[in-house]
């Protein structure tokens, strides 16, 4: 068995980290913009980035170059509500209604991740997540949001990896806004942040113009097997939805908002938030890049990419076995890809055979779940071009399109001329 007809091929990027036009038609600061000072390699920030905002045009035409099937993009919460007077910037609206409709007549699939880290200021400045309408600011900017595109849009994504802008922004302190909280607090935005999630479903799923496919996008946080036997795998499942992972685990947001389940350690939980958390979804996505580091795991000698992550494509095999397993859900492959030390050639053009090898044996390892009877529903590389990879600033090169920063000139890779073969032939020459 091979890649369903109605395979989602495609790309996916986030607001913060292409569309620039930071302050531009009444958009208003966020968290990545206004707390970083200091924060970012070479003290570079996402104020100009690829200046997607004016080029989304260009930048379409090469998807539909390339034959991409499906777009992921992010809305930027900042410009629909710039501040918290509760009026509904329409300018903020256009754009991405205008992106969309760039999309449909280019006969391309738009998928909206709701809310990609970039937490307006405004919010921030009353309490951030921690605010205790937290969740319900989020409803109302979902409504806005579901009220004018899902007459056009079908496939949504409320939050992007909570792991990160909560477990790296909020405990850790690694990302904005830069804060070590302490385990209570984590509990209370946590919760908030899963009452966000969970409103947001309902509201998508009692009133999109469109009959709405609906998910999340966790980090994978798959840990592998070492070795094939069922003993193995038996302890990689038990580990990956080990709860003890905490908040940058995978069973700490998927165990309550997909199987509604309250792991031992998350006692700020209580059944009755579950009634709001634990809203049907239509698939299970993930985000992957590498499998969790584990002792047992020898990465000694495996190829590596330009932040020095290890790739392991068979990470996307098991991560797809393990959740299909383990929630019966369709899987969506949200994000897979890898950095490179891209540049330009003297023919003009940008060879990166190192994400060739890495496109064509992640595919050929979700080929082999498919084979196995996972239902998987789609794939999205990311990230369509280059663009700013948060604290690691633009040396880091994810993108299929390469980006000249200086020019905003764009460049589509030799991977990007690879995945388009992919896609055409369906993934039958994998
Ligand atoms: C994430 C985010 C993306 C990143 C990508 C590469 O997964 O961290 O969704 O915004 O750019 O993952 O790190």
């Amino acid at each position: 068995m091979g890649f369903k007809k109605d395979f989602l091929w495609g790309a996916a990027t986030s607001s913060a980290q292409i569309e620039g036009a930071c302050l531009e038609d009444g958009k208003t600061l966020t968290i990545w913009e206004s707390l970083v000072e200091g924060r970012i390699a070479n003290g570079e920030d996402c104020k100009e980035s690829c200046d997607h905002y004016h080029r989304y045009k260009e930048d379409v035409a090469l998807m539909r170059q390339m034959g991409l099937k499906c777009y992921r993009f992010s809305i930027s919460w900042a410009r629909i509500f710039p501040d918290n007077s509760g009026v509904v910037n329409k300018k903020g609206l256009s754009f991405y209604s205008n992106l969309i409709d760039e999309l449909l007549k280019n006969r391309i699939e738009p998928m909206i991740t709701l809310f990609h880290w970039d937490l307006p200021m405004w919010i921030y400045n009353d309490g951030g997540y921690e605010n205790n309408h937290f969740s319900d600011l989020f409803l109302e900017y979902t409504k806005v949001v579901v009220d004018e595109f899902s007459n056009r849009v079908q496939y949504w994504i409320t939050i992007n990896e909570p792991q990160c802008f909560i477990g790296a922004g909020c405990y850790y302190g690694g990302h904005a806004p830069f804060l070590r909280v302490g385990d209570e607090r984590i509990g209370v935005i946590t919760k908030n942040v899963m009452f966000a999630h969970g409103k947001a479903v309902k509201y998508i799923r009692e009133h999109a113009g469109l009959s709405p496919k609906i998910g999340f996008a966790p980090t994978a946080s798959i840990y592998m097997p070492i070795q094939n036997s069922q003993e193995e795998i038996e302890k990689a499942y038990q580990k990956t939805f080990d709860s003890n992972n905490g908040v940058a685990g995978a069973a700490w947001w998927a165990e309550p908002i997909v199987a509604g389940i309250i792991p031992s350690n998350m006692k700020f939980l209580t059944q009755d938030d579950l009634s709001v958390i634990h809203q049907p979804l239509d698939f299970y996505a993930f985000n992957i890049y590498q499998p969790e580091n584990s002792n047992e795991l020898k990465t000694q000698g495996v190829p590596r990419n330009s932040l020095n992550w290890a790739i392991i494509p068979e990470c996307i095999y098991w991560a797809s076995k393990f959740y299909y397993q383990r929630y019966n859900l369709p899987i969506l492959v949200s994000e897979n890809g890898m950095p490179n030390l891209d540049y330009v050639y003297e023919d003009g053009k940008v060879y990166d055979p190192q994400r060739v090898y890495y496109i064509k044996n992640h595919l050929m390892h979700l080929k082999k779940a498919i084979s196995e009877g996972v239902e998987v529903i789609g794939f999205l590389y990311w990230s369509f071009m280059d663009n700013f990879e948060w604290t690691f600033g633009y040396d880091p090169r994810f993108g299929l399109v390469y980006v000249d920063y200086k020019t905003e000139q764009r460049i589509p890779k030799e991977s990007a001329i690879y995945y388009k073969g992919i896609i055409a032939t369906n993934g039958n020459n994998l």
